[in-house]
Parts: C-alpha cells; sequence; structure tokens
C-alpha cells in the first residue's frame, strides 16, 4: 500500500502534469511507465512554469525519487537537455532512476518517423515526430536497442547493426534518404555512457521494495486511453499502453499492488493529431475553448482540436482503467457559457448508441446525441470548495459524474497548483 496510478481519460493533455504535482510531498516515488518525449506536462508553480517532456512531473517536488520505467522510451539527448535545464532552475534531479531495460530512441527511430509520416500523406497519423513509433516497432521486433546495451560496446555495435540493416534499405530505396552510418549511431550513444551509468538499475526491484516498505508510489501515466495502441483509436493512436494495466507491464509492478486509479478527465475534450472525435467542434465555440483553454500543444505547438464533453468516452475510460477517482480540469474555462453541451450517447446511422461502438468505422461518423447544461457566467478561478461554486456549476460537475462512471474527487479551476476544488482526498 499504496500504488497509485495517474491516466489519462481521453485524448490527452488533461492536466496530468498538475494532477501529479498536486500530490505533491507525500509521493515518495514518480514512474514513468510508457511513452517517451511525445508527452507534454506544463506545470505552474507560483510564478514559474515548467514544461515536461521525457521526465515524469513528480520530478518538482522535492524529495520524490523519479523513476523512468521499462515501458518508456528514451532518447538520451532530450533526458540529458531536460535534466540540465531543470538543474540550472534549481530542480534537484540527482535521485532519477532509469530502467535497465528501458528501450533507446536513436536518430534512426526520429528520421523513420518523419519520412513514414511523410509517406503516408493524407492517412498520416500527425504524430509528434519525435521517433516514438518506430522504437516500440523495433522492440517488437527484438532489434530494439536497451539501456543496458550502452555498457556493453561491442553489443551495442552490433545491435546497431542488426537494427540499422534492413532500415538503411528502406532509407535508401524506399524513402530516398541517406544511409545512416553504425559508427555515427554507435558514437553518439556512447557519449552518455558515464552520466547515465549512475542512474541505470534495475527499478522493478527498486519499487518493489518501496512499496515493501509502505512508501508511496505514483505512476504517472504519459498520452491518454484514447491513445492506447489497444485501446484507443487505433491506428490513430500512440504505440505504447497508456492505460492503467501499462502501469504493470511498464514497470515491473503487479496489478495487485494497485490500489488507486486516478483518470484525469478535461471538461470538455481536446485532441492533437488525426482520428475520429465525435464531438469536435468547427465553430465559435470551438475557437472560444482554444483561446480560453490556451489549447496548443506542449509538445509541438500544434492548435488542438477541441469538441465538447463526452461522457461515453469517460465511461469508457473508467471501464478501461479501473478509474476509482476522477480529477475533472479546467472547469473554469467554461465560465463564459451561456449553455454547455454534453454528449451522452451517438447516433450511428439513425440508431442511438450508448456506448462506444465496436466498429472504428461506425465512430468515425457516430453523431454526438447532446444533453443541455446551463451555464455559471461567473469567474470561479477563487473557489476551494465545493459549496462555494455556482449551483449550476456544482449541477454540472454532479451530471458529469453521474454519467461518467466513477466519483469526481478534485475538480480543477486553475492551472495553478492550488487552484482545485478537493471533495474526496486522492491519497489515503
Ligand atoms: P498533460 O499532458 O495531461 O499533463 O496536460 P498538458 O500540460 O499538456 O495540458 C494541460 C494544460 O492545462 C496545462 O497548460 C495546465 O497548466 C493547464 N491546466 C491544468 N488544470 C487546469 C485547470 O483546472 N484550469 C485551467 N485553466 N488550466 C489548467
Ligand atoms: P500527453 O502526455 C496529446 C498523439 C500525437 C499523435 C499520436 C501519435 O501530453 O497527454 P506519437 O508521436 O506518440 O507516435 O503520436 O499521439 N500524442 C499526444 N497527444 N498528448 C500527448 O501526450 C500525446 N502524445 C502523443 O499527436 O496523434
Ligand atoms: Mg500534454
Amino acid at each position: 500500500m499504496p500504488g497509485i496510478v495517474i491516466v489519462g481519460a481521453q485524448w490527452g493533455d488533461e492536466g496530468k502534469g498538475k494532477a501529479t504535482d498536486l500530490l505533491g510531498s507525500r509521493i515518495d516515488y514518480v514512474v514513468k511507465f510508457n511513452g517517451g518525449n511525445n508527452a507534454g506536462h506544463t506545470v505552474v508553480v507560483g510564478n514559474e512554469k515548467y514544461a515536461l517532456h521525457l521526465l515524469p512531473s513528480g520530478i518538482l517536488t522535492p524529495g520524490v525519487t523519479p523513476v523512468i520505467a521499462n515501458g518508456v522510451v528514451v532518447d538520451l539527448e532530450v533526458l540529458f537537455h531536460e535534466l540540465e535545464a531543470l538543474t540550472a532552475r534549481g530542480v534537484d534531479v540527482s535521485k532519477l532512476r532509469v530502467s535497465a531495460n528501458a528501450h533507446i530512441i536513436t536518430h534512426y527511430h526520429r528520421t523513420i518517423d518523419k519520412v513514414t509520416e511523410r509517406f503516408l500523406g493524407k492517412r498520416q497519423i500527425g504524430t509528434t515526430g519525435r521517433g516514438i513509433g518506430p522504437a516500440y516497432a523495433d522492440k517488437i521486433n527484438r532489434v530494439g536497442i536497451r539501456v543496458q546495451d550502452l555498457f556493453d560496446e561491442n553489443i551495442l555495435r552490433q545491435k546497431v547493426e542488426g537494427a540499422l540493416d534492413v532500415k538503411n534499405h528502406m532509407l535508401v530505396k524506399i524513402y530516398n534518404r541517406r544511409a545512416i552510418a553504425v559508427d555515427e549511431i554507435v558514437e553518439d550513444l556512447l557519449s552518455y555512457v558515464e552520466r547515465l551509468r549512475p542512474m541505470v538499475t534495475d527499478t522493478a526491484l527498486e519499487l518493489h521494495e518501496a512499496l515493501e516498505r509502505e512508501e508511496i508510489v505514483l505512476f504517472e501515466g504519459g498520452q491518454a486511453t484514447m491513445l492506447d495502441v489497444d485501446h484507443g483509436t487505433y491506428p490513430f493512436v500512440t504505440s505504447s499502453n497508456a492505460t492503467s494495466g501499462g502501469a504493470s507491464t511498464g514497470s515491473g509492478i503487479a496489478p495487485n499492488r494497485i490500489d488507486r486509479v486516478i483518470g484525469i478527465v478535461k471538461a470538455y475534450t481536446t485532441r492533437v493529431g488525426a482520428g475520429p472525435f465525435p464531438t469536435e467542434l468547427f465553430d465559435e465555440f470551438g475557437d472560444y475553448l482554444r483561446a480560453t483553454g490556451f489549447e496548443f500543444g506542449t509538445t509541438t505547438g500544434r492548435p488542438r482540436r477541441v469538441g465538447w464533453y463526452d461522457a461515453p468516452i469517460a465511461r469508457y475510460a473508467a471501464r478501461i482503467n479501473g478509474v476509482t477517482d476522477f480529477v475533472l480540469t479546467k472547469l473554469d474555462v467554461l465560465d463564459d457559457l451561456d449553455t454547455i453541451p454534453v454528449c451522452v450517447a451517438y447516433e450511428v446511422d439513425g440508431v442511438r448508441v450508448d456506448e462506444i461502438p465496436v466498429s472504428q468505422s461506425d465512430f468515425h461518423h457516430a453523431k454526438p446525441i447532446y444533453e443541455e447544461f446551463p451555464g455559471w457566467k461567473q469567474d470561479i478561478t477563487g473557489c476551494r470548495t465545493f459549496e462555494s461554486l455556482p449551483k449550476n456549476a456544482q449541477d454540472y460537475v454532479l451530471a458529469l459524474e453521474a454519467m461518467s462512471g466513477s466519483r469526481i474527487s478534485v475538480i480543477g479551476v486553475g492551472p495553478g497548483r492550488d487552484e482545485v476544488v478537493v471533495r474526496h482526498n486522492l491519497l489515503p
């Protein structure tokens, strides 16, 4: 007791970073278990704003031990860049642990990510271009490079040769790009070895021991349920398991050690990249949400697609992840609206469907069925108790709670660390 998982309930950028930060100083370990530097978490602490990509957001809390676990794909250039930038701002990063089994993102993964996206043309996924998909593809194909391979130069060279063999044929003959030299990759990777060595350990063992000592271990998911490679809107997904099950496989901590699953859900919906999005708005309400919620990607700066709250998606996320508590973020963004539509079900070919359709083709043309809620037309950023929220805001939250399959324990009313309303404590 207790292992706690934080997951995104929608298509990412729900405010997971802020939620991690909120749990703060009672956490002993914070573990990134999936994804890589495709994530972008903005955390606001007082007047300071931090944008984290590869490192878990919990690194900002003094005393916490941050862990990059086996399920993560690590771009070493980004890792050391982020560590240096945080150190320069006075954040203590000395406790960072990196799994010996985590896979490495290399130059050829980034290159392949970009050329394949270009090749896909209109069918492209809209990836972050960080090499995430190709690195996970190599892992599954058993030609990946793991962190531990860096400590044996012979093995490293053999593995890089193996990995580049087919890729160079592809790059040259299909994509019309230059071949990538084995030496170039090996030299680059070896340049990080001495800095990396002290951080590398059996993170699964260390986390297991921490749980045995009854310390609090927080698993911080990157991306989100609908971007999960198994449970999301495939193929418009990322290449890892962003759902709570991924916390186990991605860290080596068994499912029965996880006591609580916190789903982060926005009071409306956003998505970056391509793929189905039933409640997407193309009108002035969309512009309003994007501008008021400042919905521009933390990683790529792309404007996020925006839409109304989708209750079947929240219910789906509650089921797939076993959500025990929701954190509902960005309620303040809705402050100025007269009425707020919420998608309660879909219409597919004239038939009402209450849950996400089995067939993705159906989901692509599912039309949202909306219920309208009256707005509160009042600034709620100063509210700190549920009772002090305007009645219409309370009713909106209670309605979402009734539709979404789990209790809403915390409500975000602004980006700041203290801009929350706590209804139920997230930590036991
Ligand atoms: P993550 O990827 O899930 O960590 O989320 P991002 O950091 O990409 O996007 C969430 C954005 O919303 C960040 O800029 C946060 O500072 C901001 N944010 C989080 N919670 C709230 C909230 O309750 N209200 C407002 N206005 N902003 C919030
Ligand atoms: P956080 O952790 C939102 C999206 C990309 C693209 C798809 C695949 O900040 O919520 P990838 O580069 O992973 O192969 O891209 O997934 N995507 C995200 N969207 N938030 C994220 O992370 C994302 N990480 C990946 O836009 O559609
Ligand atoms: Mg983000």
